[in-house]
């Protein structure tokens, strides 16, 4: 059910356990795949880890103080499941639930709602070694994790973000594996590995509605919207085919192969057709277990493919321009028009951006400021297409920046630097940038 407060278009920042907390080992914290691939020699650029990160944990009063004077209403974080159940499953670990008890308590003394994501990718290594999500045991597993979190949580947190991006599980068992646990396996494997992690998302939806009255969730997987390069109608009818197909060999890319079943209750036709001798025995059971009801269309957006006519009667992704970032991430700000409106459309859902943000190589200058012009501009931009989108109809109640402040870029490392707040990753010490000002008056402008 609709209340006032949930009508409230959210302004937030995000963030994730492992890029942020550090403390990696302190307090009765177990290992996550993170920490263990990350202590792997080439795993990492520099060898960087999140060993120490932000020192999140030991800051988080002051970086909640920063994010209270930005204005932001909401807070995205996420819990690590090793902090709190150092196996994965059993023994609770007190000190972890009492460092997330006091953060909820302190953004909430602020006014600042909280978004908690139950796995931001950080899977216990100890559950990695009984097989990971490959182990028909894992939804369970995420049951038991997501209850406990209901259960000392709930009273405060009512937004939940069950999986982050769920193509991640391919990015770490895929071929080049960049995340962790960076080991490659066969397509077979991949694609359990999916259905089980999606599964999951389904038995902690179950666990929050048991746990949490009131609750809101959804998921939230990343995608790069296609966008007509102009209003022709049939480019714009292109481009909305085109983002809700499903691509052959694409299954990083892919929208509907993670939101159909979880909004459609089953996998595009496409899917039984292509992988037919590969995917997983899906049953009746598991697809009402995947579409167990949500609340929200969450979704990660940065980049997106721009569909042009190519002057022969057909279409084609425009390359060479757009403007790319320091990842090579084409920046297109129609990204946050195209992509809510066609996500409405199709899954008929409230949409939140959960991620957009701009990695740059920020400095620190002599006037001992960091000027970011670009990310200020890239913010203006792509707040203004979201903002369109609502003004069209597009029921888009929120845009969470990332990210909040500088940090571990996964396996590439400190260096692309995202945040609005720098952060010296010597001294820890937190210097908010031009851009944190710039959108402090946007929100204000627009509150
Ligand atoms: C997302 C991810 C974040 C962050 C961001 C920027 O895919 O969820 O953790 O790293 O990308 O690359």
């Amino acid at each position: 059910m609709d209340n006032g407060l949930d009508r409230k278009f959210r302004w937030g920042v995000a963030t994730a356990a492992y890029q942020i907390e550090g403390a990696a080992g302190e307090d009765g914290k177990g290992p996550s795949i993170w920490d263990a691939m990350t202590h792997v020699p080439g795993k990492t650029r520099r060898g960087d880890t999140g060993d120490v990160a932000c020192d999140h944990y030991h800051r988080y009063k002051d970086d909640i103080k920063l994010m209270a004077e930005l204005g932001v209403n909401a807070y995205r974080f996420s819990v690590s499941w090793s902090r709190i159940l150092p196996d994965g499953r059993g023994r609770v670990n007190e000190k972890g639930i009492e460092f997330y008890s006091d953060l909820i308590d302190e953004m909430l003394s602020y006014g600042i709602e909280p978004f908690l994501t139950l796995y931001h990718w950080d899977l216990p290594e100890k559950l990695f070694e009984q097989g990971g999500w490959l182990n028909p045991d894992s939804p369970g597993w995420f049951y038991e994790y997501a209850k406990l979190v209901g259960e000392r949580f709930g009273e405060r947190v009512k937004n939940y973000i069950t999986i982050n991006e769920p193509t991640n599980v391919l990015e770490g068992m895929g071929p080049g594996a960049t995340n962790a646990p960076g080991m490659e396996y066969s397509l077979k494997d991949r694609l359990l590995a999916v259905h089980n992690l999606l599964k999951a998302h389904g038995m902690a939806v179950r666990a929050l509605r048991e746990t949490v009255p009131g609750s809101k969730i959804g998921f939230a997987p990343c995608s790069g919207p296609f966008c007509p390069a102009d209003d022709d109608p049939e480019l714009i009818e292109e481009s909305r085919k085109g983002y809700c197909d499903m691509r052959e060999g694409d299954l990083i890319g892919n929208l509907v192969l993670y939101s159909d079943p979880v909004f459609l209750g089953d996998y595009p036709a496409k899917y039984y057709e292509y992988y037919r001798d590969v995917h997983p025995e899906i049953t009746k059971e598991d697809l009402e277990l995947i579409s167990t009801p949500v609340d929200y269309c969450f979704h990660n957006i940065y980049s997106a493919n721009v569909l042009m006519k190519d002057g022969k009667g057909g279409y084609r992704i425009k390359s060479g321009n757009p403007v790319c970032n320091m990842l090579e991430w084409g920046i297109v700000p129609g990204a946050l028009y195209w992509g809510p409106k066609f996500l409405y459309e199709r899954y008929g859902k409230p949409v939140i951006i959960t991620e957009n943000g701009l990695p740059n190589p920020d400095v620190v200058c002599l006037d001992g400021k960091v000027h970011d012009a670009e990310r200020s501009d890239f913010i203006e931009r792509y707040t203004r297409e979201i903002l369109r989108a609502k003004a069209d109809g597009v029921d888009v109640r929120g845009y969470f920046y990332w990210s909040f402040m500088d940090n571990l870029e996964w396996e590439v490392g400190y260096c692309p630097r995202f945040g609005l707040v720098y952060v010296n990753f010597d001294t820890l010490e937190r210097i908010p940038k031009d851009s944190y000002y710039y959108y402090r008056d946007l929100i204000k402008r627009n509150s």
